[in-house]
């Protein structure tokens, strides 16, 4: 595995016991970096933990709803208080949410979808500024977008309106924080294979592999060694971005 060398500093990674977020937390480790690892429940929190240390990590796990304000802003302060800071913080915790045509997509679906696809990630790099800010060794925080940050999907649109949103926030975050030495870039992944796609048909995976240049989905660790090298120094001039990580999927 590729070293990027990341000792020293610390991460938070959001979702991080499932799919992509687990690949990122284990990358991001296994390059000397330190984990806080957030995600809803405290057993699966614990055992990607327990995993994390037992390859030699330090690590901590905090269980919350990235939608919840408080809780936020209560993860961040316990992830310095436990490491002495934040440098890196991977914003990757999403739902698919419901199917349906705009006509007819369901409005609690439709405001849970932008809640956590979106507003959670406006919470939690917005207190995750305010600690790097308060340290003054800038930061780089990775916001998962998607393809469909880029383009629509039919039955998709809360989905895609929340991407859409994370990728113009994060230019602008990136805009007004340069100045603070923080990297704010956004990841735009094709279709991956993880639990997040476990129920879809072999029809419908087909269809989507298709749908890809290389005609496959990606895999997590395909993901996460993009955000490995977003996180790392050797991203130094790269802010303001999406980076896609696709196989293609937009080249068309
Ligand atoms: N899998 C794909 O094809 C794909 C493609 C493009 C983008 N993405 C994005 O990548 C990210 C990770 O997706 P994945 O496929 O690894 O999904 P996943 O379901 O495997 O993992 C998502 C994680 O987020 C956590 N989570 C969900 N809601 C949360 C909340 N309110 N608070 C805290 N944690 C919460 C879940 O518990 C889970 O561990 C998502 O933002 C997703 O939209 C995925």
């Amino acid at each position: 595995m590729i070293d990027y060398q990341l000792q020293g500093k610390t991460a938070i990674v959001t979702g991080g016991v499932s799919g992509i977020g687990l690949a990122v937390a284990e990358m991001l480790a296994a390059s000397g970096a330190r984990i806080a690892v957030w995600d809803l429940k405290q057993e699966a929190v614990d055992a990607t933990v327990s995993d994390l240390k037992a390859k030699g990590a330090e690590a901590i796990g905090i269980a919350l709803d990235v939608t919840d304000e408080a809780a936020v802003e209560a993860a961040v302060k316990r992830t310095v208080e436990t490491f002495g800071g934040v440098d890196i913080a991977v914003n990757n915790a999403g739902i698919s949410g419901p199917a349906a045509s705009s006509g007819d997509y369901p409005i609690d679906g439709w405001r849970r979808v932008i809640d956590v696809n979106l507003t959670s990630v406006f919470l939690c790099q917005r207190a995750q500024i305010q600690a790097m800010r308060a340290a003054g060794k800038g930061g780089s925080i990775i916001n998962m977008a998607s393809i469909l940050g880029q383009v629509g999907y039919a039955g998709s649109s809360a989905y895609a309106a929340a991407k859409h949103g994370v990728v113009g926030l994060t230019q602008t975050a990136a805009w007004e924080h340069a100045a603070d030495q923080i990297r704010i870039n956004a990841v735009g992944p094709g279709f991956i294979s993880t639990p997040l796609l476990e129920t879809m048909e072999p029809k419908v995976r087909a269809t989507l592999e298709g749908r890809h240049a290389m005609k496959r989905l990606g895999t997590p660790e395909e993901v996460a060694a993009l955000v490995a090298w977003l996180s790392s120094d050797a991203a130094s001039f790269a802010t303001g971005t999406y980076y896609a990580i696709d196989g293609g999927y937009l080249a068309v």
